[in-house]
């Protein structure tokens, strides 16, 4: 079985939370007590995907470097590389096509919030698919701010468009995508949309077409959050604070997830705990006892 290397696009300019973003990266604003990219990067490492690139812009790089480093001290390998232009989420499988090389590949967008008992498993399975892409939907209320996916009567997903004007269903495609080794070969036949991005939406068209593109629903029981306007980082915040609070239980606490998946020791674990403070260090020293 092919192994899936996972890439995180940290990259745009997040005009639409301006001010806020003018000079701090949207994916290190905090989402209540943790940095948003914490969240995409724990459902890689959930979906027990261990190799790793972060693509951002030449500013943000290398904040993020000095936030989590090349991963060793999560057990985990962060290599890093620059997009200069948000050309568009597609781009990513150009810019990092050596670092897939002959495996699979997964995708998460930086400010992407999932949630929902049982994520694990659904995960698994996409990484346990060697052909074609799994791409991920969600009912929501706004279908034009997404790539949106049609059915037919038999729940075949018959087409792919991005930000709808007159929407054919409200079924979303979530920031989470996987595909086979073919998907920097696709992303390069791309062409610019008319906002000037190279769109996943035209990818996950391609694998469509060629009857490649699994499109797994997500019921009511998951939480799909993208935290980039006003009110979903507000939103994002409170839900988890009130399920963090409810349950005493973190979401996305990544030195949890690495110990708890083997990929440190509790004297690594010991160690990383020791250069942080406060509940979040309280919490993680219960975990070793
Ligand atoms: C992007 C994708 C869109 C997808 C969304 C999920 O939108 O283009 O298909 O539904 O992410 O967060 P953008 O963030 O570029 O508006």
């Amino acid at each position: 079985m092919k192994k899936t290397k996972g890439i995180i696009l940290a990259g745009g300019k997040a005009t639409r939370l301006y001010p806020i973003t003018k000079v701090v990266s949207k994916q290190l604003l905090p989402v209540y007590n943790k940095p948003m990219i914490y969240y995409p990067l724990s459902i890689l490492m959930l979906a027990d995907i261990r190799d790793i690139l972060i693509i951002s812009n030449s500013e943000t790089l290398p904040l993020l470097k000095s936030l989590l480093g090349n991963g060793k001290k999560l057990g985990i390998k962060i290599e890093y590389a620059l997009q200069e232009h948000p050309n568009g989420l597609a781009e990513a499988f150009i810019i990092g096509e050596n670092f897939i090389g002959g495996d699979n590949a997964a995708l998460i967008l930086g400010d992407n919030i999932l949630y929902g008992q049982g994520l694990s498993d659904i995960l698994k399975r996409a990484v346990c698919r060697q052909n074609g892409a799994t791409v991920f939907g969600y009912y929501v209320r706004d279908p034009q701010r997404y790539g949106i996916v049609e059915f037919d009567q038999n729940n075949k997903a018959i087409s792919i468009v991005e930000k709808p004007q007159n929407p054919k269903s409200n079924w979303a495609v979530i920031g989470l995508y996987f595909y086979d080794n073919e998907v920097s070969k696709v992303a390069k036949t791309i062409k610019p949309s008319q906002r000037g991005e190279l769109e996943i939406t035209d990818l996950n068209a391609v694998y469509l077409k060629e009857g490649k593109l699994n499109v797994e629903l997500l019921g009511r029981g998951y939480t799909w959050l993208d935290a980039g306007t006003y009110e979903s980082l507000l939103d994002s915040s409170m839900f988890i604070k009130t399920i963090e609070e409810r349950q005493g239980i973190m979401i996305a606490c990544l030195e949890e997830i690495a110990f708890n998946r083997g990929c440190i020791s509790k004297e690594e674990l010991l160690s990383l705990s020791k250069e942080l403070s406060g509940t979040y260090r309280d919490y993680l020293l219960a975990l070793i006892k």
